[in-house]
């Protein structure tokens, strides 16, 4: 939700401040601005739609110069996309931007007008600003301690004084930050790709820490004034890993990328043909003694989740219950210290599921994190983490990042089965061996591809359309139903197949596709039922299966056949046909496949 840079060093920053903003992008894009020190002056530039706006707008008004300044681009909160609601924020003498919500800016506004302030935004951010102003007495830090502890809600700041040209200031609490360090340029960023380009090298900001930032010099300091030594963090993310290379969006580079992601995620887990997850701290003694075990995650991490719980209450015979973390927040729920709360985020900065961290920790609960970020807030908070190696995942919809959170729930399943004496060494070795076998049978699956783009070419005109399954299908197609939609704005819902003769059936005409995802062989004959009473109601049915199952015209229309590998694994391989029908079908229908509207890769706000 927004991402924020900042730069200081020798070069021209606006181009700087605009790299990196697009390597942030995919946190907002309803507008986007820079605030550049020119001439003893700070100068701004700011424009409604994405960064290729602002550029626009530069080159037909004012392009700033300047080797410093501060950058945004904006996922709207406050106010709608426009160019006075975009940030930067402030006035001559101060112009700050701003990642995150002030929830207490409404006070703070009717305040300030009382002291003969003007606002000119509908935004929560414009109050900061105006505050820090209201403080200002020459000491940038001092100022920045004064306001912060005026303010309610969640923030990371990018701040420049018009008297202190060449220094950017920062600070931060519940919204990420890192501080990039260069060879005479130092940089502020929302995240590590911004800055790859230029450096590897960064400091974490950890809550309430402020940072004073010139092309030489980082000083950091606690409220207090206290100074702080950092420990230099090295990003090991590849450059190329934040760029397209070659593909025509990150969303198809990012499918493509999965059996890597999966080997790289399980390979440093297994030892001796036995999953091992000791070395994040989760013993197999620590593993069995659990009372119960929650999954609390949002949107496709919740239903990579979903498909560990029922691979864990398969496995290993453990029961596991799965939580929408905005759900589990407020639900009450009753968590012991003798339980497990495994959280699963790949930005790891997700509101929800960060409050929902806190929540398990409060009733002493043991929280264990699957984190694609490193460092990343939920990853520092949990007591044991196992970070997926998936890379940066750039598009919005998300695919190689849910895709290495399975693979990590099958890691547990069957370390857990085996810890419990559910299934046997042998038997533990033997799926473990499956599971890395995956990634092999995945580049066999990704030649699907054009089978994939016909079945999205017979979607391509549906308004809406039904994903059906029965048990682990079931947990997947609510993966495929949400990535289709996400993209292609086109409706859809995923139906146990076995519960839609209660009522949904009724919405099944000629008109609606139906993708059935039947890859269990014990529930295929029941599904197969399910997919007949939809096609004799008109129904076009297209069914992801494995490979055995015959081709049937009076059951399907289409079909798309998978590997026959162990039925507990399929989720793995069925992932890939319902990404690239999600993406293809969204490719012919002319939508903006990485960036669809509304939407922000990162959800720091609840
Ligand atoms: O970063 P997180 O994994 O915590 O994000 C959770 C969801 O916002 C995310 O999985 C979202 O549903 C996907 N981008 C959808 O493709």
């Amino acid at each position: 939700m927004c991402g924020i840079v900042g730069y200081v060093g020798k070069k021209d920053s606006v181009e700087v401040l605009i790299d990196a903003l697009s390597k942030l992008e995919y946190r907002g894009y309803d507008s986007a601005g820079i605030a550049v020190f020119e001439n003893e002056k700070i100068a701004v530039q700011k424009s409604k739609g994405k960064i290729k706006d602002l550029l626009a707008k530069m080159e037909s008004d004012k392009r700033p110069t300047g080797v410093c300044g501060i950058g945004h681009t904006r996922w709207a909160t406050h106010g709608e996309p426009s160019d006075i609601n975009s940030h930067p924020h402030g006035n001559k003498r101060i112009s700050i931007v701003h990642n995150g919500i002030i929830e207490n800016y409404k006070q703070i506004k009717d305040f300030l007008i009382t002291q003969g302030y003007g606002f000119e935004s509908e935004t929560d951010t414009e109050t900061v600003a105006k505050l820090l102003d209201y403080y200002y007495d020459g000491d940038p830090v001092n100022t920045i301690c004064r306001t912060i502890e005026e303010i309610r809600g969640s923030y990371a700041l990018g701040i420049m004084f018009r008297d202190f040209p060449g220094k950017i200031f920062a600070a931060r609490k519940d919204s990420p930050l890192i501080i990039g360090v260069g060879e005479n340029e130092n940089f502020i960023a929302s995240d590590v790709p911004a800055i790859l380009k230029y450096t590897r090298d960064y400091y974490l900001l950890e809550e309430n820490e402020i940072a004073e930032i010139t092309d030489r010099e980082i000083k950091i300091c606690d409220t207090h004034r206290e100074p702080i030594i950092k420990e230099l963090q090295t990003a090991t993310w590849d450059i190329d890993a934040a760029e397209k290379g070659g593909y025509e969006h990150f969303m198809l580079k990012e499918i493509n990328e999965q059996p890597t992601a999966i080997k790289t995620t399980i390979a440093p887990r297994i030892s001796n043909g036995m999953p091992y997850l000791e070395e994040s701290g989760l013993t197999k003694e620590m593993l069995k003694n659990y009372n119960r075990i929650f999954i609390v995650a949002c949107g496709t991490a919740m239903h990579a989740g979903l498909v560990g719980k029922y691979v864990i209450e398969k496995v290993a015979r453990t029961e596991v219950t799965v939580d929408i973390a905005s759900e589990f927040r407020y639900r009450n729920p009753l968590i012991t210290d003798k339980d497990l709360v495994i959280l699963i985020s790949q930005s790891g900065e997700t509101a929800d599921t960060k409050a929902a961290l806190e929540l398990a920790k409060s009733h002493g609960a043991t929280t264990m994190s699957v984190v694609n970020v490193k460092g990343s807030s939920i990853a520092r908070a949990s007591d044991i983490v196992i970070y997926t190696h998936a890379g940066p995942e750039i598009s919005v919809a998300s695919t190689k990042a849910y895709s290495v959170q399975l693979s990590v729930m099958y890691l547990l399943a069957f370390e857990l089965a085996y810890a419990k004496g559910v299934i046997s060494e042998e038997e533990c070795k033997k799926l473990t061996k499956e599971l890395m076998d995956i990634p092999e049978k995945l580049a066999e699956v990704l030649e699907l591809k054009e089978r994939c783009q016909f079945v999205a070419s017979r979607l391509v005109n549906s308004d809406s359309l039904l994903y059906i399954g029965r048990g682990l299908d079931y947990a997947l197609s609510m993966e495929g139903s949400l990535k289709l939609k996400e993209i292609s704005y086109i409706h859809s819902e995923s139906y146990a197949a076995g519960e839609l003769k209660h009522g949904t059936i009724s919405l099944v005409t000629e008109e609606m596709p139906v993708i059935a995802v039947a890859t269990q062989s014990d529930l295929i004959e029941k599904t197969i039922s399910n997919i007949k009473e939809v096609k004799s109601r008109g129904a076009k049915v297209i069914m992801i299966c494995s490979e055995d199952v015959e081709d049937d015209k009076s059951v399907t229309n289409h079909l798309i056949k998978l590997p026959k590998i162990n039925d507990i694994l399929m989720p793995m391989l069925a992932a890939v046909p319902m990404q690239y029908i999600a993406y293809y079908t969204a490719v012919l229908r002319g939508c903006d496949v990485d960036q669809p509207r509304n939407l922000a890769k990162s959800v720091t706000v609840e």
